[in-house]
């Protein structure tokens, strides 16, 4: 396991018109389930409402979003009739809950506009609150994995730059370019590999660029970001809603036993903000009741499918097993795998895949024994300026990561470690990526260029979200 987090962010470089004291109050500790009102609030407001996202979410997966808040509602036993909607700036008439989404959510807002993300590094064991003021807490918190899975670190990433440029609104022009800019680098430089980091902050850049860089006027910049920021959650959460709706079409139906599917590191909710990507089409297809059972791979050496994804399908109701990811080959051999889905943190224009170390070994076996292997990803994950798999940037983490775990060092201390954190599946293993627009097949360079067409032009016929400034 990775070491346990010490956990709280570097001080406030920024000015805090505002905000309360560094972390916040109880930031990076425990709170005691009878003193967190605000997480009980929270939790009643989402058990209690269907967010307005979820109406243009047709189906099933609006179903999730109903039997979650029940499921919230049965963990947290809010008391009846409790009500609702205060806490969050983003609930109110711009499209109540896309951000605040709920007990699976990874972050939410509160009044005074702190982000507040859960610990994922502190999963399964506790569910802890870290506050995030800023842009470069959210930088700290994407860096130390305290939020972690390519969309949720790009939709935290807009939130802390909507954050800063809201602090920066009184601030004069030069300096509020300096902060906004090295605020944007230093969230890219954060994690390299994952595209939809670099893709929401260059949105929400671009909407400040838009006003013009060196604008007086403070408050339409941060109006601007903010808008943009919340349109990137709201995005998120209907297409993921609608790529695991179309995900389930490609799940095989095996006659008279279970569905057996394989998946790698963590997909759900905790690494896209809502539904989840593989774990979301999981999730549809267990509320239309289709038998299934999920292989769980751990995912060493972070442990992401051991801590995070079954502690996901186990608040889910899912049936799963954890297994060690060596044992996949095996299983894959024996004929108890009838399909593989896994996330991806980059696909290139070809349909190179960058994902979780292992996946690219899974894939391989997979052709070997002729199972469907799907990459289940929004195309925020796609990358068309980078040609193929060789472009993309893998980032190398510690070794700490193998070598120690729970704080115990399990190799000689002489033994180093190489860690690298990703790997690339080439695209000629992929039997289809899985998008909100559809099941795409190869060759995927059109197949994605036509995707992203088809989505740029959706939401150009869809309504703003929120009021444009
Ligand atoms: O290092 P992590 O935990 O951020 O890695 C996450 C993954 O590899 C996921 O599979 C990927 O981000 C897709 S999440 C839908």
């Amino acid at each position: 396991l990775p070491d346990r987090p010490s956990g709280t962010p570097p001080p406030d470089p920024e000015p805090s018109a505002g905000t309360s004291g560094a972390g916040g109050a109880g930031a990076g500790k425990p709170v005691p389930a009878e003193a967190d009102l605000e997480r009980r609030r929270f939790f009643r407001q989402f058990a209690g409402d269907l967010f307005q996202a979820a109406a243009t979410v047709v189906g099933t997966a609006s179903m999730i979003q109903r039997s979650s808040a029940e499921a919230a509602q049965a963990i947290l036993q809010p008391e009846e009739g409790a009500a609702t909607l205060a806490g969050s700036t983003m609930l109110d008439e711009r499209g109540a809950g896309a951000i605040a989404g709920g007990f699976r959510t990874p972050f939410r807002l509160l009044d005074d506009g702190i982000l507040v993300l859960i610990d994922q590094r502190r999963l399964p064991d506790e569910i802890v609150d870290q506050p995030v003021r800023n842009a470069s807490e959210a930088a700290w918190a994407i860096r130390e994995m305290v939020v972690r899975g390519a969309p949720a670190i790009g939709q935290v990433a807009a939130l802390g730059i909507a954050r800063s440029a809201r602090l920066a609104r009184m601030t004069r022009p030069h300096a509020r370019r300096a902060m906004l800019r090295g605020a944007a680098n230093a969230l890219i430089a954060a994690r390299p590999t994952a595209v939809n980091l670099r893709w929401a902050v260059d949105r929400v850049m671009a909407r400040y660029l838009e006003i013009g860089e060196l604008s007086e006027d403070g408050e339409a910049i941060a109006a601007a970001v903010q808008q943009e920021a919340e349109t990137i959650v709201h995005q998120a959460t209907v297409d993921h809603g609608r790529l695991a709706e179309f995900g389930l079409e490609v799940l095989p139906v095996p006659e008279g036993r279970p569905l057996r599917l394989l998946t790698h590191c963590n997909t759900g909710p905790l690494a896209c903000g809502q539904f989840g990507t593989a774990l979301g089409i999981v999730q549809v297809a267990h509320h239309a009741e289709r038998e299934l059972h999920v292989w769980v791979d751990e995912t060493r050496p972070y442990l992401q499918g051991a801590r995070l994804t079954a502690w996901e399908l186990a608040q889910a109701g899912v049936p799963h097993s954890l297994i060690a990811d060596s044992a996949a080959g095996w299983l894959m051999a024996r004929g108890e795998v009838d399909a593989i889905l896994v996330g991806a943190d980059r696909i290139a224009a070809n349909g190179d895949t960058a994902n979780k170390i292992g996946t690219y070994a899974l894939a391989v076996l997979a052709d070997r024994h002729g199972i469907p292997f799907y990459v289940c990803a929004p195309l925020s994950s796609v990358d068309l300026e980078t040609p193929d798999g060789a472009g993309i940037q893998i980032e190398e983490r510690s070794g700490e990561e193998l070598l120690v775990i729970r704080g115990k060092r399990i190799a000689p201390a002489a033994t180093g470690a190489r860690n690298p954190a990703f790997d690339v599946t080439p695209a000629e293993l992929i039997t289809g990526i899985v998008t909100e627009e559809g099941v795409l097949r190869a060759p995927f360079g059109p197949a994605l260029v036509a995707a992203r067409a088809a989505a740029a032009e959706r939401w150009a016929a869809a309504p703003a979200f929120g009021t444009r400034p």
